[in-house]
């Protein structure tokens, strides 16, 4: 990325070092730049400053009271003071008033105000906790236990402007201030689609994967890409005793760090029983038929284990009898969408060169056949050509045929956020029929600018008209 002007640039002075802030930049933004720590809490880099948490307080000179660092810029020639002994002090405070209501076990082991009290050497808290709230475990993979809320609403944050589910709320003022679902109800009882993006972002544990399973550092973490639907999120496996114990989005460019309920907690198959971890042969004799069924748990009364050695011969064998008897051409090889790029091309090359037939497919194309013919017409090729995130270049978002909040729901979160900032989201009849009813859905958002495709012009061609907005 070229580097901006340098009419946007500013020099100002930091601890007595020289730091040049690029446009746009926070003190806290340059600063972490440039190593050196200021405490923060309730700013998480990728969101907006909310300036709540008051830890970042810092001194900048000729100001009569200390500034926060997150939502302040810096200006040309100024000079700040990250660790004067009245900044310090003012941070202090403020963690050691947000110490008194942590619970003696963090639900997670990166809880970030035990970090910055222990870096700013904070053993405990003079203060007296409030009443706190009792903990809640009605949310299958995530543990409420709003002790440890510190008000951040960077949980909030991630809910609203992040995935655009609107369940989280702050309820009530000042010492009473707390985090709501919906109207208060338990989180496993809201319109919560357990998509996890506010555990990812609540830095304290007050929302943690459930089951403790974050109170230890994991062993460790493996980079990978969701084995569910074509988005492509990258996220992080998290594993103990070689086991996946919790998963986090991870910044990869279709994801930007989010993920959906299926990436971040759908991995219990991975050890499931009914796995299949070692070759099976069908039994001599057993019924080979459309209606025949298996038991998955027990398949022995049709198939039999075998070794690798065995299982390969016998499907080599196998394929060889088929050329053998009918030539090449009564092979064919389908591939699997769940195969990477590169496993996809050595199949190909199996089944051309090993087999010597051109009976190749691959299951995508059953589904993608129409979309593939409509973007050679119309872009000269039959591939995706921008990430989904570009929807925020938009004008306009037609979607067609697709639920994508319930198939594509990372997807959906960039297409809501585009529409929340002020796009015009197009959803004819046809994929309104499978569109998700939850009051968070596409079909809300469309349904107000259905008023804007009223006059024929605005309608798609071939498409029926959209129903009346209520
Ligand atoms: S899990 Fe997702 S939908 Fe539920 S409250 Fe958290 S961010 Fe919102
Ligand atoms: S639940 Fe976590 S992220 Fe949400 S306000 Fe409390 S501390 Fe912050
Ligand atoms: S990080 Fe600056 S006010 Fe919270």
């Amino acid at each position: 990325m070229a580097a901006p002007p340098d009419t946007l640039r500013v020099t100002f002075e930091v601890n007595g070092r020289t730091l040049t802030a690029l446009a746009g930049e926070t003190l806290l933004q340059a600063c972490r730049r440039n190593g050196i720590d200021i405490p923060h809490l309730c700013y998480k880099p990728g969101m907006g400053a909310d300036g709540n948490c008051r830890v970042c307080m810092v001194e900048i000179e000729g100001e009569r009271v200390l500034a926060p660092a997150c939502s302040r810029q810096p200006l040309e020639g100024m000079v700040v003071l990250t660790e004067s002994k009245r900044a310090r002090h003012a941070q202090r405070l403020v963690l050691e008033l947000l110490l008194a209501n942590m619970p003696k076990e963090s639900a997670v082991h990166d809880n970030e105000l035990l970090r910055w009290c222990q870096k700013l050497g904070i053993a405990e808290s003079r203060f007296a906790p409030r009443v706190l709230p009792a903990a809640s475990h009605t949310q299958p993979g995530i543990a409420v236990n709003l002790a440890a809320c510190i008000q951040c609403t960077r949980c909030l944050r991630a809910c609203r402007e992040v995935q655009v589910n609107d369940v989280i709320g702050l309820a009530l003022r000042g010492a009473e201030a707390q985090i709501v679902f919906d109207l208060n109800d338990d989180m496993g009882r809201s319109s919560c689609v357990g998509c996890g993006e506010c555990v990812q972002a609540c830095p304290t544990g007050a929302l943690a994967p459930a089951d403790g399973v974050a109170r230890r550092p994991p062993e460790r973490s493996v980079e990978t890409v969701c084995p569910y639907c074509g988005v492509g999120c990258r996220l992080t496996y998290h594993v103990r005793n070689n086991r996946i114990v919790y998963v986090e989005g991870s910044d990869g460019p279709a994801n930007l760090g989010r993920l959906c309920v299926k990436g971040r907690y759908g991995f219990d198959y991975i050890h499931h029983p009914h796995r299949l971890t070692k070759p099976l042969i069908r039994k001599e004799g057993a019924p080979k038929s459309a209606n025949a069924t298996v038991d998955p748990a027990d398949p022995s009364a049709v198939f039999r284990e075998a070794s690798w050695d065995e299982a390969l011969e016998a499907a080599a064998s196998g394929l060889k009898r088929i050329i053998d008897r009918d030539g090449p051409q009564g092979l064919a090889g389908f591939g699997s969408a769940k195969g990477s790029n590169e496993e996809a091309y050595l199949f190909q090359k199996l089944v051309r060169t090993g087999l010597g037939s051109n009976n190749v497919d691959h299951c995508t194309r059953l589904c993608h056949a129409s979309s593939v013919a409509a973007l050679l017409e119309m872009l000269g090729s039959g591939a995706v050509s921008n990430p989904v995130a570009d929807v925020a270049e938009a004008e306009v978002i037609v979607v067609i045929g697709s639920n994508t909040e319930a198939n594509h729901p990372v997807a959906a979160t960039f297409i809501k956020n585009a529409v929340k900032a002020g796009k015009t989201l197009i959803a004819p009849r046809a994929s309104l029929s499978c569109a998700s009813t939850s009051r968070t859905s596409l079909l809300r958002r469309w349904r107000r600018c259905a008023a804007s495709m009223r006059p024929p012009s605005a309608r798609l061609p071939g498409v029926m008209p959209p129903p009346r907005a209520p």
